[in-house]
């Protein structure tokens, strides 16, 4: 129970790994605001939580005026937040040549502007020591084609990490990252779990399993706690090892898959 007392957003939190980070700070004591583009999804998720320590918020990540609403309604309910979890993301799947523009704008912001947006209105109404966690991804380090954007947002977010780490340090703010493998999400039920292209992930991944929403969420519970008081400015590979042996090959393997 560490994070009695702790008000934190959630960014993404209406399901998958951002509704499990929440779980996991309910646990150990903390408020949540899940702060999420679908309004009915985010409500529908707070009141699955435990009754008291959670609300939903509707809105952009994308948005400077919503994340200011966001802080708003976290510190009316909480108090000022202490904790803020960007994991927001989107992506899809297309080779450089074939990306559209509108994919790629939607994907950097949501995944690097959001996240941008959130440290910055973070830092300027923190007026005390608090933890910032961003999700990140294996493919911040493993390049894989038709993930351009995907790989190019998620390396930005881990070096938005560190220089935010190395910003606000002297303020007591610790700044840190998870990179997940595949996990068990709505965004991966979509084809990253299924048939050849999961057995391939599942051989590249020591561990030989996918990730769980709740194997993100304790590592981004450990990095917001005091035993990670020293910890500040990494990114964390969460994903049974997966970033020893890198990635295979996602669109050769959707291609393969599909032409068999
Ligand atoms: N699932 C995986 O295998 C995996 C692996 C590595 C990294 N990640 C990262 O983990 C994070 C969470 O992934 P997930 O699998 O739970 O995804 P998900 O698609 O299941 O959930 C993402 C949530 O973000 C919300 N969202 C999208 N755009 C938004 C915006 N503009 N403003 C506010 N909310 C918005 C969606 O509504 C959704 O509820 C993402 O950053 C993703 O890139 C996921």
């Amino acid at each position: 129970m560490g994070l009695v007392g702790d008000s934190a957003i959630i960014t993404g939190g209406a399901q998958g790994i951002g509704l499990g980070i929440a779980r996991e700070l309910i646990a150990r004591g903390a408020s949540v605001v899940l702060f999420d583009l679908n309004e009915d999804a985010v409500n529908e998720a707070a009141a699955s939580l435990e009754s008291g320590k959670a609300v939903g918020f509707a809105g952009s990540v994308t948005a400077a005026d919503d994340w200011a609403a966001a802080f708003d309604r976290a510190a009316e309910s909480f108090g000022p937040v202490s904790i803020l979890a960007n994991n927001a993301g989107w992506a899809s799947l297309a080779l450089i040549e074939d990306l559209e523009e509108s994919d790629w704008d939607q994907c950097m912001d949501v995944c690097a502007k959001g996240a941008f947006l959130g440290t910055k209105e973070f830092a300027r109404r923190a007026d005390g020591a608090g933890a910032i966690v961003n999700t990140s991804s294996l493919n911040a380090e493993a390049a894989t084609d038709g993930l351009a954007h995907y790989c190019a947002a998620k390396a930005a977010v881990s070096q938005l990490t560190k220089v935010a780490a190395a910003e606000l340090a002297p303020r007591g703010i610790r700044v840190n990252a998870v990179a997940p493998g595949i996990t068990r999400t709505p965004m991966s039920e979509g084809g990253f779990l299924a048939g050849r292209m999961g057995e391939e992930f599942i051989a590249h991944t020591p561990m030989g399993r996918f990730g769980e929403p709740e194997d993100i969420a304790r590592a981004v519970a450990f990095l917001v706690s005091d035993d990670a008081g020293w910890v500040t400015g990494v990114t964390l590979p969460v994903d049974g090892g997966g970033h020893i042996r890198g990635l295979q090959n996602y669109w050769a393997t959707m291609q393969e898959t599909t032409a068999a």
